[in-house]
């Protein structure tokens, strides 16, 4: 069933919108229109939207930083809850130990500048990586000097019910690129970052080492990060290089002749470029080598599961 802007209750205004462009929250810069547009500004009004569209019998999308997802074209009927107001950040210091709480809707330049001014040590791999705090956490975002989920000690989420849960880090099923609230109806609020006082030359360091294996990535243009996971032992970048795919277009949408994992919107790119070249570059993948890659990006309004080849 769809619910429609005009059926939310009364203080549902405060903080939902109808008609929402959705291509300016996204890296990529692609995407439609969501029929409903929802940023609860707090736990209690995400906790409220969360039950009522439940209870309504309506699935959901949750938006972060958009930096790591492909936004169909045309009117998203699912509404979207968007976190970028649950920004709150809150610091607890005892003997070295460094606790950082942060709202999901919390910018990770922003917890990655604060770490590296206080020269607290742990989230150094953060330098280059966009998105927000509950995105990275749903991809388990990284690079091959850690991922995310290495130092969350604790998540919180709204469930289905609308009553908040706190998840111990050391009890989460993390894997490469995978979290254990994708797929489920968790909507993820807040973690906590468990970090250690450190000099600011040591973490400079660390930084710079991330940042020069960034080197080889495309930088101040329009992408949205790795768009297929790696295979196990292999990396998808060079399989779709040596499979012929770096510099393919289609309409806007072109594979980075820096690095092939990388798409680029040079222009006016359509989610339906996008996936045009995405399953192509898949296919060749799959025609040269036999091997099936999988989406590292996330999608919204396709048909499940998208289809690759
Ligand atoms: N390579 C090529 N051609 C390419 C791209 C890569 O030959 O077009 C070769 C490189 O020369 C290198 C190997 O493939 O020998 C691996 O490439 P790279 O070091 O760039 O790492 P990657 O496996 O492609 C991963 C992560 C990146 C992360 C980097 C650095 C995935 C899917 N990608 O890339 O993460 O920044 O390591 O740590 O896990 C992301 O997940 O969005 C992302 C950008």
């Amino acid at each position: 069933m769809l619910v429609s802007p005009r059926s939310l209750p009364e203080r549902f205004s405060a903080f939902s919108v109808p008609d929402r462009p959705l291509a300016p929250l996204t890296t990529w810069g692609i995407g439609g229109v969501a029929r409903l547009f929802l940023t609860p500004r707090n736990e209690t009004e995400l906790a409220e939207a969360v039950l009522f569209l439940e209870n309504e019998g309506e699935r959901f999308h949750v938006l972060g930083g958009g930096s790591n997802l492909l936004i169909n074209d045309g009117t998203i009927e699912t509404p979207v809850l968007y976190t970028a107001a649950l920004n709150k950040i809150h610091v607890t210091v005892e003997s070295g130990e460094i606790s950082l709480a942060c709202g999901s809707g919390m910018n990770l330049k922003k917890i990655f500048v604060l770490s590296l001014d206080e020269a607290w040590s742990g989230l150094e791999f953060l330098a280059g990586i966009p998105g927000t705090v509950g995105g990275a956490l749903m991809g388990n975002a990284g690079t091959k000097e850690g991922a995310i989920a290495e130092r969350v000690t604790s998540v919180r989420t709204i469930e289905a019910d609308g009553v908040p849960h706190d998840w111990s880090g050391n009890d989460l099923d993390w894997g490469y690129r995978r979290s254990p609230f994708s797929g489920g109806a968790s909507v993820i609020t807040s973690a906590v970052f468990s970090l250690k006082q450190s000099e600011r030359g040591q973490v400079l360091e660390r930084v710079n080492r991330v940042l020069s294996m960034r080197k080889s990535q495309p930088c101040g243009v329009k992408t949205a990060g790795c768009v297929f996971k790696n295979p196990q032992g292999e990396s998808a970048g060079r399989l779709l290089d040596r499979a012929g795919c770096k510099g393919l277009s289609v309409g806007g949408a072109v594979v980075s002749g820096q690095h092939a994992n990388f798409f680029e919107n040079r222009g006016n790119a359509t989610a339906k470029d996008m996936t045009e070249l995405t399953r192509m570059c898949g296919k060749r993948v799959y025609d040269t080598f036999g091997v099936e890659l999988e989406l590292e990006i996330k999608t919204m309004g396709f048909e499940e599961p998208f289809p690759l080849r």
